[in-house]
């Protein structure tokens, strides 16, 4: 949600600042912009679309200080105007983040004469610190922050000042430094090729950096330091021909983000964590898309495992209307990036609530890192498509060992075998694409399943519907005759997940209930009875690796990301970064 890159340093700032925004661009990309600094002269160049649509101008930017952004619209439509960063005579800002308050601010310095250019909540920033400036970059600074209300990371250029301001408050920021200078960032990605060590500012920081000095404020006047460590350069494979999308290479590290989750939970799960688990009065699981359907296939495996009272539920709802918990109560955030502002909010407010908090996330260094009690990783590495998958799988990983402690070993063998299965799987291209051109062709598609295949139903069409634009709707298959049915003809589609034998005759039915209204089916099943059963009467069906039903999500859930990316791609989409999304949702 709107990526942020600084640098001071000897080398020229608009090209490392442009490879940086590349790396954040997963943060949102509807428009992006750069600014230097050279001579007490500003260069900026800011642009609707991809970052890409910047790297003709970079030539003509000289300084070796500058600003950048990469924006995901929230105040005003993606322009060339609104696009960051935004100056007012000795200053240029970007940010990340909402100015609740900007409205207001704004008729105040119209009142003074300031001339606004952009629709933007951000703009407000860069006037206010002309307004306030006195010499005095750091106290312009503070009485700026002091006249906000909302959530920012800033970074901002003052042309009396060879070097840059990095801010934190609520929107999380890293500092980082390397032999050619000084970065701070959203997110380390961005500075991972040129920096040695990074820090994570804290809420409240205020950075006052140059090419040879870092001077960090704690309240924006107390001076302190914060410990710097390596970055760890992670190693990514590069797109080829036989995967030329984030999104397909992902789904082909599920497995390796099992096994990696599952080397590495012994380590995170001691202290304690089982007998939290044991005594809970609840267990409280709370996350955003599809973090969220991670939880839901959760609750089941927790309730089965644990006495206490589980539930699910959707952080934005939960940060308004928490539920009742106790001392006694373990409250489970899960979130691949850690950042996920309702994610963050809801867990923080359940903790002050009392509960014991437990982060399940994909990024050490995240801001639910910074607030939980205990913190068990999802192991899939970084994760650069914006729809999420191996980090969903690592999840499940993650909550199957956590319902199998305090002896998980025999859990972790069977994760280990699926693993295996799943590996072979991601190799697919024909039955997957035969589902996509179905998907492809139709009016809507219904997800639909029964027990847990109704929860990696939802998950399968949240895919489909962010990375395709494809209406489509997944629930239990019991409620299709509740309304949808009568959505169903010929041009809708109902993929229907089979993969609990106890279950499969009364998903049967609900395939019978779809044929007889000459509604297109596809079956995906694990149960070669079901398939043999009904491969001949339906538009398609899938034979998935005969999975006990309970790890049988690790394989339909893969199958389903695979048709989602096979339809986006054939729709012509860009799989990895979908119209509209972003994926560290940083506002609420
Ligand atoms: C955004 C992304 C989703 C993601 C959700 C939660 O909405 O587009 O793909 O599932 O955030 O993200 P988190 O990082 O908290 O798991």
């Amino acid at each position: 949600m709107c990526g942020i890159v600084a640098y001071a340093g000897d080398e020229r700032a608009a090209e490392i600042i442009y490879s940086g925004l590349e790396k954040l661009e997963y943060r949102g990309y509807d428009s992006a912009g750069i600014t230097t600094l050279c001579d007490g002269s500003f260069y900026t160049v800011k642009r609707s679309g991809r970052v890409l649509g910047l790297s003709q101008y970079l030539g003509n930017m000289c300084g070796s200080t500058g600003i950048g952004h990469t924006r995901w619209a929230t105040h005003g439509e993606a322009s060339d105007i609104n696009a960051h960063p935004h100056c007012c005579n000795r200053f240029a800002v970007v940010h990340n983040g909402i100015i609740e308050n900007y409205s207001a601010v704004k008729v105040e310095l119209v009142a003074r004469g300031h001339t606004f250019l952009s629709q933007t909540d951000s703009e407000v920033v860069a006037h206010l610190l002309d307004e306030y400036y006195d010499g005095n970059l750091i106290a312009a600074v503070n009485k700026t922050c002091a006249r906000l209300t909302g959530c920012w990371a800033l970074a901002i250029l003052c042309k009396d000042y060879e070097g840059f301001v990095a801010v934190r408050r609520g929107s999380p920021v890293i500092m980082a430094r390397g032999a050619d200078g000084y970065f701070a960032a959203s997110d380390i990605p961005a500075v991972a090729a040129c920096a040695e060590e990074y820090c994570v500012l804290e809420e409240g920081d205020i950075a006052l950096i140059s090419r040879s000095e870092c001077k960090i404020f704690s309240d924006g006047t107390t001076s302190v330091s914060r410990t710097f460590v390596p970055v760890e350069k992670e190693q990514t494979d590069g797109l080829g021909e036989d995967c030329p999308h984030y999104m397909l290479r992902e789904i082909r590290s599920n497995a390796r983000t099992i096994r990696a989750t599952c080397e590495k939970f012994p380590l995170a799960a001691g202290g304690g964590l089982y007998e939290r688990l044991r005594r809970a009065d609840k267990i409280v699981l709370v996350g955003c898309g599809t973090a969220y359907n991670a939880a839901l296939s959760a609750k089941r495996l927790l309730c089965g495992a644990y006495d206490g009272f589980v539930e699910a539920v959707i952080a934005s709802e939960a940060r308004y209307n928490p539920p009742a918990v106790t001392k006694n109560s373990v409250v489970i955030a899960v979130s691949q990036s850690g950042e996920t502002a309702d994610t963050v909010r809801a867990a923080g407010i359940l903790k002050e609530a009392g509960a014991y908090l437990v982060a399940v996330t994909n990024t050490g260094y995240s801001v639910i890192t910074r607030i939980a009690d205990k913190v068990l990783p999802v192991c899939a590495g970084v994760e650069i498509c914006v729809a999420a998958t191996k980090s969903y799988t690592g999840q499940l990983a993650c909550f199957h060992l956590m319902a199998s402690l305090p002896d998980y070993s025999c859990r972790r063998r069977e994760l280990l075998r699926v693993a295996d299965e799943v590996e072979k799987l991601a190799c697919d291209e024909l039955n997957s694409l035969r589902i996509a051109q179905l998907c492809v062709s139709s009016r809507a598609v219904f997800f639909i399943g029964r027990g847990g295949d109704a929860d990696v139903a939802t998950e399968a069409s949240l895919k489909l519907k962010e990375v395709s634009y494809i209406f489509s709707d997944g629930y239990p298959a019991g409620e299709l005759k509740h309304g949808t049915l009568a959505l169903i003809d010929e041009d809708v589609l109902s993929v229907v997940i089979i993969c609990d034998q106890s279950l499969a005759e009364k998903s049967k039915n609900a395939v019978e209930q779809i044929l007889s209204r000459r509604g297109k089916v596809a079956v995906v099943t694990t149960l070669k009875s079901v398939y043999d059963e009904l491969e001949s009467r339906v538009s398609a069906a899938w034979l998935l690796p005969p999975v006990p039903a309970h790890l049988s999500h690790f394989v339909s859930a893969e199958a389903l990301q695979l048709v989602a990316y096979r339809t986006a791609v054939l729709a012509g989409r860009d799989p990895d970064k979908p119209r509209n999304l972003a994926k560290s949702v940083t506002v609420e």
